[in-house]
């Protein structure tokens, strides 16, 4: 604390990100990356973009949003770039969801959205999930600004159906619904094929996960042209540049390497469903996941015991000190190895 601290910063409660260790030799399933090593291809083209550090990169990023808008046949005009969602979310937040009626997103989510809200000063409502931990969208037809919700939800893994997802648009035709499809390329419904049909979605991705790019930072917003026209003037009142040159050159490579993709989430998909199977022969109940992770609890032993003992033994998983889910584990899904490690850690335990 100082005395030269306005009184915004004061008042946040910044966000925690999952712990990056520093030694070797850990199992890493706590932050929801991708276990396997992104494409070779976005190695060369990083490599080649070096040749032009001495320069700005183009402040627009016009051949990623090119690329982008191609792969989920949009215009390029309706894809926005930035550093990692987590940047574009933020824009989002700061540039279409600062309204004077409550934002809605659920009570378990990703805890980055009331961080956000602190700094934005936005109110905000969160809608209690239902005891299957499922979003009830029955429970959003109320008044308010605007709706965000995680697709598959996160921590949950749980996913909602583009029929579902389009209900809720439709139903609230003068609030912005925004879906964070983080996780959604691993078994979810993209909700990109209804923004031709909808000015009020806004849909938001990754490539920190499906694309194992989480240290490239890269993420993207679709939808029509005035919201993207909305998260530009925020960008360019804030920083030109939030996407370096080897960056954009590497998310390029990314999205048209549809071989590695394909191979890589039906090799995360298959030992998801090989790690669900493992738990709950250990006695855990797993919520259903679409997700690059799985939310586990066991009924005799406590989430933070649970934790502590695997980071002893060099494993580490997710812990939420939350009311309601403060017994439950968010398991990345990594390589068979490290899926092997984690559950034979386990076994020894219960
Ligand atoms: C639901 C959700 N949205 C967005 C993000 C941000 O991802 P990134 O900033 O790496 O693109 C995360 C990261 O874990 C997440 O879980």
């Amino acid at each position: 604390m100082s005395r030269f601290w306005s009184s915004v910063v004061h008042g946040l409660s910044p966000y925690v990100p999952g712990e990056q260790p520093k030694q070797d030799g850990i199992v890493k399933l706590n932050t929801n990356e991708n276990p396997y090593p992104p494409s070779s291809q976005v190695l060369e083209a990083i490599a080649a973009a070096t040749a032009r550090l001495r320069l700005y990169p183009d402040p627009r990023a016009f051949v990623l949003r090119e690329t982008i808008a191609a792969h989920y046949h949009v215009a390029t005009e309706e894809v926005f770039v930035g550093n990692g969602s987590d940047e574009v979310l933020a824009h989002t937040f700061q540039a279409l969801l600062r309204h004077d009626a409550p934002l809605l997103f659920p009570d378990i989510t990703y805890s980055f959205y009331p961080v956000y809200c602190g700094l934005y000063r936005i109110r905000y409502e969160e809608m209690p999930l239902d005891s299957a931990m499922k979003v009830q969208l029955a429970d959003y037809r109320r008044s308010c600004s605007a709706i965000v919700l995680p697709n598959p939800n996160a921590p949950t893994g749980i996913g909602l159906a583009r029929d579902e997802v389009e209900a809720l648009v439709a139903e609230h035709p003068d609030q912005l619904v925004v879906i964070d499809e983080a996780y959604v390329d691993f078994g979810g419904e993209s909700a990109v094929p209804l923004i031709a049909r909808h000015d009020n979605l806004l849909i938001v991705q990754t490539l920190s996960k499906s694309r194992a790019l989480a240290g490239l930072r890269v993420g993207f917003a679709i939808g029509q042209r005035p919201l993207i026209e909305a998260l530009e003037r925020v960008k360019d009142s804030f920083n030109s540049y939030p996407l370096d040159c080897l960056a954009i050159a590497g998310a390029v490579a990314a999205i048209k390497d549809d071989a590695w993709f394909a191979e890589t989430r039906q090799r995360i998909m298959a030992s998801r469903q090989a790690l669900v199977r493992e738990l709950s022969e250990l006695g855990f109940e797993v919520l259903p996941s679409v997700a690059n992770f799985v939310f586990a609890r066991h009924c005799g032993h406590r989430g933070v015991n649970l934790a502590a003992h695997l980071r002893e033994r060099g494993v580490l998983v997710r812990h939420f000190q939350k009311p309601r889910i403060e017994d439950f584990l968010r398991i990345s899904v990594g390589t068979e190895d490290q899926c092997g490690r984690l559950i034979a850690v386990l076994r020894d335990l219960i």
